[in-house]
């Protein structure tokens, strides 16, 4: 299944500057067609005019089904696709959406504790809904370069002033990271997305079993990828053709694919969008996408080439 190629074409309905460098989008659907049902913590690729696609965080209300929203920060040293959102697209184009998809889920907690670092604030938006229509408490802890670049701010602060704490790094400095992790020791679930100085720094607070249990994170992009001690070259074989690819230590299976002539499609490049999910027949897989579910890694048929790697010498590819 080609994960990128689903989803839907849309209008845009409106655009709006919410802080500096950071434009918001609703998307209305066309005709009579209903909106795709999301939850709290979903994205959507976005496919651009010049044909790049790039994952947004759902920010809007998903009880909301007149339009989906998104905020993008425009991002000068990008690779273009933030700054294509800013200066191409405007109200009344047509654009391409697809599924949404959550690799972000907020499970039931008794309390919750909310990390955002600048435009991570929006998959912390519906959180923030779904954990009042749960009765749930929860807590806000917003960083940023300065409130000027802070979006949603004041809408924040009026909707729910008290549980917000907002900690603009030229007001404040670096976020307290020990006041985080004790409140996560008292009990709540802690939910963050932000720069990935940010998520290591959190990340070190707390203790490698809580990972995915007490804390939760969200990237912007896949970690990189990680140096494993004693891991060596990979083979991957093809069924189709029965072709063998050495894939050095320091490269991606999506690289030696290519430069062995075998083109796979792709779009992030960072394990994020699901274009390049690849049939995986035999071998183990060590997943390091940000995409498939735990259960979708379980059964350990199909991988994302451009990031993941194996546990086993080799791997038999559905190419
Ligand atoms: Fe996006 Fe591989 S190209 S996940």
């Amino acid at each position: 299944m080609n994960r990128a190629g689903e989803g839907m074409q849309v209008l845009i309905s409106a655009m709006r500057l919410e802080a500096e460098g950071v434009m918001s989008l609703e998307l209305q659907a066309l005709g009579d067609q209903p909106l795709p049902g999301w939850e709290a913590g979903a994205h959507i690729d976005v496919h651009l005019p010049s044909g790049t696609t790039r994952q947004y965080s759902l920010c809007g209300d998903p009880q909301e089904a007149r339009y989906l929203r998104i905020a993008v920060l425009r991002e000068e040293k990008g690779r273009g696709g933030s700054r294509e959102v800013h200066d191409s697209l405007r109200v009344g184009m047509q654009i391409r959406i697809g599924t949404p998809r959550n690799a972000f889920p907020l499970a039931p907690a008794a309390a919750y504790q909310f990390v955002a670092g600048g435009i991570g604030i929006t998959p912390i938006l519906p959180m923030i809904l779904a954990a009042e229509r749960a009765g749930v408490p929860w807590h806000l802890v917003y960083g940023g370069r300065s409130r000027r670049s802070m979006a949603f701010l004041e809408r924040l602060l009026a909707h729910a002033g008290e549980q917000v704490e907002v900690l603009p790094a030229d007001e404040f400095g670096l976020l307290d990271l020990e006041r985080i992790a004790a409140r996560a020791a008292a009990g709540a679930e802690t939910y963050s997305c932000g720069p990935g100085v940010l998520l290591d720094a959190l990340t070190a607070r707390f203790d490698a079993e809580e990972l995915g249990q007490r804390l939760h994170l969200e990237r912007f992009s896949a970690a990189p990828l990680p140096v494993v001690a004693g891991e060596g070259d990979l083979k991957v074989i093809l069924a189709r053709s029965g072709k063998e690819i050495d894939v050095p230590t320091h490269c991606s299976v999506m690289a030696a694919l290519r430069e062995n002539g075998v083109d796979v499609p792709s779009s992030c490049e960072q394990g994020v969008c699901g274009m390049c999910e690849t049939r995986v027949l035999d071998g183990v897989i060590d997943h390091r996408d940000m995409l498939l579910t735990d259960s979708e890694r379980a059964r350990n048929n199909v991988m994302m080439v451009c990031v993941s790697r194996a546990r086993t010498a080799t791997l038999l590819l559905d190419l």
